[in-house]
C-alpha cells in the first residue's frame, strides 16, 4: 500500500517544512505561488511553449526516451523570466529549505535547473527514477539537492500529476521501484511537490483528450556540484549585469569559497566573479 503524500500550508513553519521533507522525502505545500505571480509567470511563458515542438530531440538516446514525444519543454528561464528570477528562484522557502538541507555540506548552494514540462494528452509516463542520479559518480550519505515540481496549471491523477514514492530517499538503491507503491502529487495550481534528490518518482500519463498538464521542476544543489542546466548560457553577461545579486549568485556567478577547508572554486582572475560583475570589472 503507498504512503500517502503529507500536505503542509505555506503558512507552516520552514524548519517543520524541512524536518517533514528530510523524514518523508516528498510534501505537498498549498499556496507555494500566489495567484498573481503564477499568473504573471504563465503570462510571460504561453509564447515560448507554444512554440516549442513536443517531438523535439535532445542530446542522447536516452533522454529522447525518458521526455517521450508529447511534452513541450522550456528551459533557460532564468534569461527568459523577470517572474522567475526574482519572485520563484528567489522564493523563500526554497532558500529557507536549502539553507537547512544543503548548506551543512557546502559555502554556498545554487540553482541546478528550471524546466517547465508541459504534457499533451497522450503523453506516457516516465520511468521511476531519482533525480539525484545525476550525479551518479558521487557516493554521499548526505542531502546533494532540493528538488520540486510547481503545478502551473492544477494537477490531477489522469492530466499526469506526478507519481512519487514517499520515504523512498532511505531506501536500499538495490531495491526496485514500483509504481504500485507511487502516489500522484494531485494539486491545485500554484502548489508545489518538494522532494528530495534520492526520492523516487515519475512524470504521469496524460490520459485525458484535451488536457495540457503544465509544471516545472525547479531544484538547488551543492554549490560544488556541477550543475544539471549549464546557467551561464540561459542570459547574455550583459544580461546578468542587471541582475540583484542574489540571483546571480544562484545562477553560478558565485565563488565558493570553501577556504581554509576547502579552497575556492568558479574563481576567474583569482577574484570572485560576483563582485566583479557588481563593481564594473565583468
Ligand atoms: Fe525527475
Amino acid at each position: 500500500m503507498a504512503t500517502p503524500l503529507q500536505r503542509l500550508s505555506i503558512d507552516t513553519d520552514p524548519d517543520r517544512i524541512a524536518d517533514t521533507l528530510l523524514e518523508t522525502g516528498a510534501l505537498i505545500i498549498e499556496g507555494f505561488l500566489g495567484d498573481d505571480t503564477l499568473g504573471a509567470f504563465n503570462r510571460e511563458v504561453d509564447g515560448a511553449l507554444r512554440r516549442e515542438r513536443p517531438e523535439r530531440r535532445f542530446m542522447s538516446p536516452v533522454y529522447d526516451a525518458f521526455f517521450g514525444t508529447r511534452t513541450r519543454h522550456l528551459t533557460g528561464l532564468c534569461g527568459r523570466s523577470g517572474v522567475f528570477r526574482e519572485q520563484i528562484m528567489c522564493h523563500p522557502l526554497y532558500l529557507a529549505l536549502c539553507d537547512r538541507i544543503l548548506l551543512p555540506n557546502c559555502a554556498r548552494y545554487q540553482l541546478n535547473y528550471g524546466h517547465i514540462f508541459e504534457i499533451t494528452p497522450g503523453g506516457q509516463r516516465q520511468f521511476l527514477h531519482r533525480d539525484g542520479d545525476c550525479w551518479s559518480y558521487l557516493r554521499a550519505d548526505y542531502e546533494i539537492e532540493v528538488a520540486s515540481i510547481l503545478a502551473l496549471g492544477d494537477f490531477t491523477a489522469s492530466n499526469g500529476a506526478t507519481l512519487v514514492i514517499p520515504g523512498s530517499h532511505r531506501w536500499p538503491r538495490d531495491r526496485v521501484l514500483d509504481y504500485a507503491d507511487a502516489v500522484p502529487a494531485e494539486m491545485p495550481a500554484g502548489s508545489a511537490l518538494l522532494y528530495l534528490g534520492g526520492t523516487a518518482h515519475a512524470a504521469g500519463e496524460n490520459r485525458t483528450p484535451d488536457t495540457l498538464r503544465r509544471g516545472m521542476h525547479v531544484s538547488y544543489c551543492l554549490g560544488w556540484l556541477r550543475t544539471e542546466e549549464n546557467n551561464y548560457l540561459s542570459a547574455s553577461l550583459e544580461s546578468v549585469r542587471e541582475y540583484p545579486r542574489q540571483v546571480q549568485e544562484l545562477m553560478g556567478y558565485a565563488a565558493h569559497d570553501a577556504a581554509p577547508e576547502g579552497g575556492c572554486l568558479g574563481v576567474y582572475d583569482m577574484l570572485d566573479p560576483v563582485t566583479l560583475l557588481n563593481s564594473g570589472r565583468l
